[in-house]
């Protein structure tokens, strides 16, 4: 019996090996960042393995990272990433998978470009008016801007189908490259210098597209011409929201799917495990190639665990609060980014705006500045709820936490109660023409999804970067399992014969 028994045992053994059960190719996956860019990457990675997998995703502080809202007055706004792009396809897929409803942005609200002595451009109530009042000021430069950003859209979208047939990208030049062969070298051109080139004129630059740089970006036309591009994408074309929030599409992603364990700790290193042999994977001494070290927050208490993949979706530049270390890898590398993020200021003030302060008797819903030295803000907006209710709240964006004063001299009958609520952000890269475009994939399992930043930082881009490394990982680690697998059943019949 018992010898019966053990040949059964070993018989099903071999049929698993022969059959190549899809057990065997279950990798255990860390993601360290619960926000837009970890949730994409969990989910994509769930797809990918059908579900056949482990994660564990790390978040430190609250699921959603740079997708947050502030609360005044029982109402909740958005105070991190906060329009979607009509053709931002991965964030509308996302939200039709989870049923969340789409909050147009409101189209009545009336925006003016500050210059910090006047007004140098106003929308009006009448679309043709404020199109006639374009071209009064800019002559037919926002109608050709306008039709070259959609051509760069146009190549844009290229993405989406190279994704969806399993194409992985190593780095961000390869990645901006198979969207148009020319799209590497916009990283290398100021967004004014590209512009000029185009023959667009000094005004236009100076004045609309350094708006849109200011308010999206904190920064100015010095960036390089990607992300200027996709700055300026946002003019002219509906934009939208996920009422409730946008954090619920990160919120969904995770909790949709029961193998993604949620850990509240923050992961103080990386490191790699150098006796794991790659050739023999598990049958090695070491069963993982990597361990990460993590602690709870006001603990000094560490703890570890060990995967076959680390995917870090959090800027790695050492500016950051809660930076990682990586220990053990190859030519000591720390794979650290040299550059560094824009502070932006978000401040909340539920009041009324003082028109007299910013030279005008109108009513305005949004100021832009195309000035930020003079005007000390870069924007001033009024805002509705994420369930889309209109409200007295404005967000003010600067690149200095603001002081009381100036507050109390832009806006009257404040409400003490609600705020003023400020928010201080590691918001996007500073860009400039010199930053190196960085790797998605850092080492053999170890990818970063921030590297996308570098081209530009929204919301559909982490989506975008969180997909690629999904990709990547389930690519490098099937080819991986695979040639175990190959390996692993020669062994396994060397113990059968001993077994015998
Ligand atoms: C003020 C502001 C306005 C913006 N406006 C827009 C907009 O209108 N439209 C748009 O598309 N985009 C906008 N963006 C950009 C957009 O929000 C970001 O590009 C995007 O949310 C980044 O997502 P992510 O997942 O890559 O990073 P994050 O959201 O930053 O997620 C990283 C997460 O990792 C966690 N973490 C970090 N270190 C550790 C650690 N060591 N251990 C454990 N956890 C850790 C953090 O707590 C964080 O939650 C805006 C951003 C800001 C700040
Ligand atoms: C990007 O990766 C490709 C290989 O996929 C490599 O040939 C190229 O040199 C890399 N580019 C940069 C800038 O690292
Ligand atoms: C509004 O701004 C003007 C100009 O700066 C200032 O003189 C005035 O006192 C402000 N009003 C209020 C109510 O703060």
């Amino acid at each position: 019996m018992k010898g019966g028994q053990k040949i059964v045992f070993i018989f099903v053994n071999i049929i698993a090996f022969c059959n190549g059960s899809s057990e065997e190719c279950k990798p255990k996956v860390a993601v360290i960042g619960g926000g837009i860019g970890g949730a994409s990457a969990a989910h994509f990675i769930s797809e990918l393995f059908e579900n056949v997998v482990d994660i564990d995703l790390f978040e430190a502080n609250k699921i959603g990272g740079r997708l947050a809202t502030v609360t005044l007055q029982d109402d909740q706004f958005e105070a991190g990433g906060s329009v979607i792009h009509n053709r931002n396809q991965l964030m509308k897929r996302f939200a039709e998978l989870l049923g969340l409803q789409p909050r147009p942005s409101s189209t009545n609200e009336l925006y003016g470009i500050w210059n910090g002595d006047e007004f140098i451009f106003q929308e009006s109530n009448y679309e043709m008016i404020t199109l006639a009042k374009l071209i009064y000021r800019y002559g037919m430069d926002p109608v050709y801007l306008y039709r070259f950003v959609n051509s760069v859209l146009d190549d844009f979208d290229k993405i989406y189908e190279l994704q969806d047939n399993g194409r992985g990208f190593r780095n961000v030049t390869d990645l901006l490259a198979a969207m148009n062969p020319r799209f590497p070298s916009m990283l290398q051109v100021s967004m004014k210098d590209h512009l000029k080139n185009l023959g667009y004129s000094a005004r236009l630059i100076d004045e609309l597209v350094q708006a849109t740089l200011v308010v999206n970006y904190g920064q100015e036309t010095d960036v390089q011409s990607f992300v200027g591009c996709v700055s300026v994408a946002g003019v002219g074309s509906s934009l939208w929201s996920v009422k409730g929030g946008n954090k619920g599409v990160v919120e969904g992603l995770i909790n949709r799917h029961k193998h993604i364990r949620t850990r509240p700790y923050v992961v103080e290193k990386v490191s790699y495990n150098q006796k794991y042999d790659w050739s023999n994977g598990m049958l090695s001494s070491e069963d993982y190639p990597y361990t990460l070290t993590y602690k709870a927050k006001e603990e000094p208490h560490v703890q570890t665990d060990k995967y076959d993949i680390v995917i870090v979706t959090t800027p790695l530049t050492s500016d950051q609060r809660m930076p990682i270390r990586f220990e053990n890898f190859p030519n000591n590398e720390d794979f650290m980014l040299s550059g560094n993020y824009q502070t932006t200021y978000a401040t909340f003030i539920e009041g009324q705006l003082n028109a007299t302060y910013f030279g005008l008797d109108g009513s305005i819903q949004g100021i832009l500045s195309c000035n930020p030295e003079k005007t000390v803000i870069s924007s001033v907006g009024k805002l509705s709820s994420v369930e889309g209710h209109e409200s007295n709240v404005w967000k003010i964006f600067t690149r200095k936490s603001l002081s009381s004063e100036i507050i109390g001299r832009m806006f009257s009958k404040v409400n003490e109660k609600s705020g003023p609520i400020e928010h201080e952000w590691k918001a996007y890269p500073k860009y400039s023409i010199n930053d190196k475009p960085g790797d998605f994939k850092l080492h053999n399992a170890l990818y970063h999804e921030n590297a996308i930043e570098w081209a530009a930082s929204a919301m559909e881009m982490s989506a975008i970067g969180g997909r690629n490394v999904a990709i990547l990982a389930y690519n490098d680690y099937m080819d991986h399992c695979k040639r175990l697998k190959g390996f692993g059943s020669k062994k396994r019949k060397l113990n059968f014969k001993i077994e015998l």
